[in-house]
Protein backbone atom coordinates (compact mmCIF):
# COMPACT_ATOMS: atom_id res chain seq x y z
CA UNK A 1 0.00 0.00 0.00
CA UNK A 2 1.63 3.42 -1.06
CA UNK A 3 0.81 6.42 1.14
CA UNK A 4 -1.88 8.01 -0.87
CA UNK A 5 -3.75 4.71 -0.53
CA UNK A 6 -3.17 4.71 2.99
CA UNK A 7 -4.61 8.01 3.16
CA UNK A 8 -7.55 7.32 1.97
CA UNK A 9 -8.03 3.81 3.20
CA UNK A 10 -7.42 4.87 7.09
CA UNK A 11 -11.21 4.77 9.11
CA UNK A 12 -11.58 5.92 12.58
CA UNK A 13 -12.16 2.69 13.73
CA UNK A 14 -14.54 2.02 16.71
CA UNK A 15 -15.08 -1.73 16.91
CA UNK A 16 -12.15 -4.36 18.14
CA UNK A 17 -11.47 -7.67 17.41
CA UNK A 18 -10.32 -8.80 20.94
CA UNK A 19 -6.74 -9.84 19.31
CA UNK A 20 -3.79 -8.44 21.03
CA UNK A 21 -0.98 -6.24 19.21
CA UNK A 22 2.60 -8.07 19.21
CA UNK A 23 5.06 -5.94 20.74
CA UNK A 24 6.75 -5.65 17.18
CA UNK A 25 3.99 -4.36 15.60
CA UNK A 26 3.77 -1.55 18.19
CA UNK A 27 7.00 -0.65 18.04
CA UNK A 28 6.59 -0.69 14.09
CA UNK A 29 3.87 2.13 14.11
CA UNK A 30 6.15 4.22 16.70
CA UNK A 31 8.93 3.89 14.80
CA UNK A 32 6.60 5.52 11.56
CA UNK A 33 6.09 7.94 14.16
CA UNK A 34 9.32 8.91 14.74
CA UNK A 35 10.12 9.83 11.33
CA UNK A 36 7.43 12.24 10.75
CA UNK A 37 9.02 15.97 10.42
CA UNK A 38 9.75 17.81 13.44
CA UNK A 39 10.71 21.88 14.65
CA UNK A 40 14.52 22.01 14.60
CA UNK A 41 14.30 18.04 14.61
CA UNK A 42 13.86 18.40 18.02
CA UNK A 43 11.81 15.26 18.30
CA UNK A 44 10.13 16.50 21.41
CA UNK A 45 7.80 13.35 22.21
CA UNK A 46 7.51 10.65 23.97
CA UNK A 47 5.13 7.40 23.54
CA UNK A 48 3.29 5.57 26.28
CA UNK A 49 1.71 2.17 25.50
CA UNK A 50 -1.01 0.88 27.47
CA UNK A 51 -2.47 -2.63 26.29
CA UNK A 52 -3.46 -4.56 29.13
CA UNK A 53 -7.10 -4.58 29.07
CA UNK A 54 -7.93 -3.95 32.83
CA UNK A 55 -5.96 -0.85 33.07
CA UNK A 56 -7.51 0.18 29.64
CA UNK A 57 -10.97 -0.37 31.41
CA UNK A 58 -10.04 1.28 34.01
CA UNK A 59 -8.57 4.13 32.26
CA UNK A 60 -11.57 4.62 30.04
CA UNK A 61 -14.12 4.79 33.43
CA UNK A 62 -11.80 7.55 34.46
CA UNK A 63 -11.88 9.37 31.29
CA UNK A 64 -15.23 9.31 31.57
CA UNK A 65 -15.87 10.42 35.54
CA UNK A 66 -13.61 13.02 34.45
CA UNK A 67 -15.58 14.50 31.21
CA UNK A 68 -18.67 14.59 33.11
CA UNK A 69 -17.54 16.66 36.00
CA UNK A 70 -16.15 19.09 32.57
CA UNK A 71 -19.94 18.75 31.13
CA UNK A 72 -20.74 21.33 34.08
CA UNK A 73 -18.44 23.94 33.31
CA UNK A 74 -19.09 23.39 29.32
CA UNK A 75 -22.63 23.01 27.98
CA UNK A 76 -21.25 21.96 24.70
CA UNK A 77 -20.23 18.69 26.89
CA UNK A 78 -23.45 17.80 28.06
CA UNK A 79 -25.20 16.11 24.64
CA UNK A 80 -22.48 13.51 25.79
CA UNK A 81 -23.67 12.86 29.53
CA UNK A 82 -25.70 9.61 28.84
CA UNK A 83 -22.87 7.91 26.81
CA UNK A 84 -20.42 8.88 29.58
CA UNK A 85 -22.75 7.58 32.23
CA UNK A 86 -23.13 4.33 30.57
CA UNK A 87 -21.02 1.63 32.28
CA UNK A 88 -21.09 -0.49 29.00
CA UNK A 89 -19.31 2.35 27.08
CA UNK A 90 -15.63 2.31 26.66
CA UNK A 91 -14.04 5.32 25.68
CA UNK A 92 -11.11 3.65 24.24
CA UNK A 93 -14.31 0.92 22.00
CA UNK A 94 -12.40 -2.25 23.76
CA UNK A 95 -9.42 -1.62 21.70
CA UNK A 96 -6.35 -3.74 22.54
CA UNK A 97 -4.06 -0.90 22.81
CA UNK A 98 -3.41 2.76 23.53
CA UNK A 99 -0.34 4.72 22.25
CA UNK A 100 -0.39 8.24 24.19
CA UNK A 101 2.29 10.64 22.29
CA UNK A 102 3.53 13.20 24.72
CA UNK A 103 4.87 16.31 24.07
CA UNK A 104 8.13 16.83 26.36
CA UNK A 105 8.55 20.34 26.13
CA UNK A 106 5.93 23.05 26.62
CA UNK A 107 5.88 25.24 23.46
CA UNK A 108 3.92 25.06 20.93
CA UNK A 109 5.74 23.56 17.97
CA UNK A 110 6.18 20.50 20.04
CA UNK A 111 2.43 19.88 19.63
CA UNK A 112 2.60 20.48 16.06
CA UNK A 113 5.42 17.61 15.85
CA UNK A 114 2.94 15.54 18.10
CA UNK A 115 0.36 16.06 15.66
CA UNK A 116 2.69 14.67 12.55
CA UNK A 117 3.73 11.84 14.28
CA UNK A 118 0.32 10.78 15.41
CA UNK A 119 -0.76 10.93 11.49
CA UNK A 120 2.02 9.09 10.41
CA UNK A 121 1.25 6.34 13.20
CA UNK A 122 -2.28 5.98 12.13
CA UNK A 123 -1.36 5.78 8.77
CA UNK A 124 0.82 2.84 9.41
CA UNK A 125 -1.08 1.29 11.38
CA UNK A 126 -3.83 1.45 8.08
CA UNK A 127 -1.06 -0.09 5.80
CA UNK A 128 -0.64 -3.24 8.12
CA UNK A 129 -3.95 -3.81 8.39
CA UNK A 130 -4.61 -2.29 12.18
CA UNK A 131 -7.35 0.29 12.92
CA UNK A 132 -6.57 3.46 14.72
CA UNK A 133 -8.75 6.15 16.14
CA UNK A 134 -7.36 9.61 17.89
CA UNK A 135 -9.56 9.57 21.50
CA UNK A 136 -9.78 13.50 22.07
CA UNK A 137 -12.56 12.50 25.32
CA UNK A 138 -9.57 11.11 27.40
CA UNK A 139 -7.48 14.26 26.73
CA UNK A 140 -9.25 15.83 29.72
CA UNK A 141 -8.31 13.30 32.18
CA UNK A 142 -4.96 12.53 31.01
CA UNK A 143 -3.89 16.19 30.91
CA UNK A 144 -4.69 15.74 34.82
CA UNK A 145 -1.97 15.51 37.09
CA UNK A 146 -3.83 12.29 39.02
CA UNK A 147 -3.79 10.84 36.16
CA UNK A 148 0.00 11.46 34.20
CA UNK A 149 0.87 10.38 38.08
CA UNK A 150 -1.02 7.16 37.71
CA UNK A 151 0.18 6.31 34.35
CA UNK A 152 3.70 7.17 35.01
CA UNK A 153 4.07 10.23 32.44
CA UNK A 154 6.14 12.98 34.16
CA UNK A 155 4.11 16.12 35.19
CA UNK A 156 6.07 18.64 32.83
CA UNK A 157 4.88 16.53 29.60
CA UNK A 158 1.80 16.97 27.89
CA UNK A 159 -0.34 14.22 26.34
CA UNK A 160 -1.41 15.33 22.67
CA UNK A 161 -2.76 12.44 21.09
CA UNK A 162 -3.96 9.26 22.37
CA UNK A 163 -4.69 6.91 19.84
CA UNK A 164 -5.93 3.64 20.23
CA UNK A 165 -4.95 0.53 17.48
CA UNK A 166 -6.16 -2.69 17.00
CA UNK A 167 -7.18 -5.13 14.08
CA UNK A 168 -10.59 -4.08 13.08
CA UNK A 169 -14.11 -6.02 13.28
CA UNK A 170 -14.91 -4.32 10.06
CA UNK A 171 -14.18 -2.01 7.64
CA UNK A 172 -16.20 1.30 8.46
CA UNK A 173 -17.45 3.30 5.78
CA UNK A 174 -15.67 6.07 4.57
CA UNK A 175 -16.73 9.65 6.50
CA UNK A 176 -17.57 12.22 3.93
CA UNK A 177 -15.31 15.06 2.62
CA UNK A 178 -16.20 18.72 1.97
CA UNK A 179 -15.06 20.35 -1.41
CA UNK A 180 -11.17 21.46 -0.65
CA UNK A 181 -11.22 25.22 -0.37
CA UNK A 182 -8.64 26.45 -2.95
CA UNK A 183 -7.93 30.02 -3.35
CA UNK A 184 -5.09 30.93 -6.30
CA UNK A 185 -3.53 34.22 -5.39
CA UNK A 186 -3.18 35.98 -8.67
CA UNK A 187 0.55 36.67 -9.60
CA UNK A 188 -0.84 40.17 -10.99
CA UNK A 189 -1.14 41.38 -7.42
CA UNK A 190 2.23 41.39 -7.16
CA UNK A 191 3.32 43.04 -10.05
C1 LIG B 1 -8.24 15.49 17.41
C2 LIG B 1 -9.23 14.35 17.19
C3 LIG B 1 -9.99 13.89 18.27
C4 LIG B 1 -10.89 12.84 18.09
N1 LIG B 1 -11.56 12.35 19.17
C5 LIG B 1 -12.39 11.29 19.02
C6 LIG B 1 -13.02 10.70 20.16
O1 LIG B 1 -12.82 11.09 21.31
N2 LIG B 1 -13.83 9.64 19.95
C7 LIG B 1 -14.08 9.15 18.69
O2 LIG B 1 -14.85 8.21 18.58
N3 LIG B 1 -13.48 9.68 17.59
C8 LIG B 1 -12.63 10.72 17.73
N4 LIG B 1 -11.97 11.25 16.64
C9 LIG B 1 -12.20 10.66 15.31
C10 LIG B 1 -13.03 11.60 14.41
O3 LIG B 1 -14.36 11.59 14.85
C11 LIG B 1 -12.88 11.11 12.95
O4 LIG B 1 -11.54 11.21 12.57
C12 LIG B 1 -13.78 11.91 11.99
O5 LIG B 1 -15.13 11.68 12.28
C13 LIG B 1 -13.50 11.58 10.53
O6 LIG B 1 -13.67 10.21 10.29
P1 LIG B 1 -12.48 9.35 9.65
O7 LIG B 1 -11.29 9.46 10.60
O8 LIG B 1 -12.97 7.93 9.58
O9 LIG B 1 -12.14 9.91 8.31
C14 LIG B 1 -11.06 12.27 16.81
C15 LIG B 1 -10.28 12.74 15.74
C16 LIG B 1 -9.36 13.75 15.92
C17 LIG B 1 -8.50 14.20 14.76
Amino acid sequence: MDVLEAIHARRAVRDYRQEPVADSVLAALIDAAIWAPSGINLQPWCFFVIDDAATLASCSTRAKAALQDAATDHPELAGLRPMLASPSFNIFYNAPALIIICATTADEMALKDCCLAAQNLMLAATAKGLGSCWIGLSETWLNTDQAKADLGIPGDFKPVAPIIVGYPNRAPAASSRREADIRHVGRAAWS
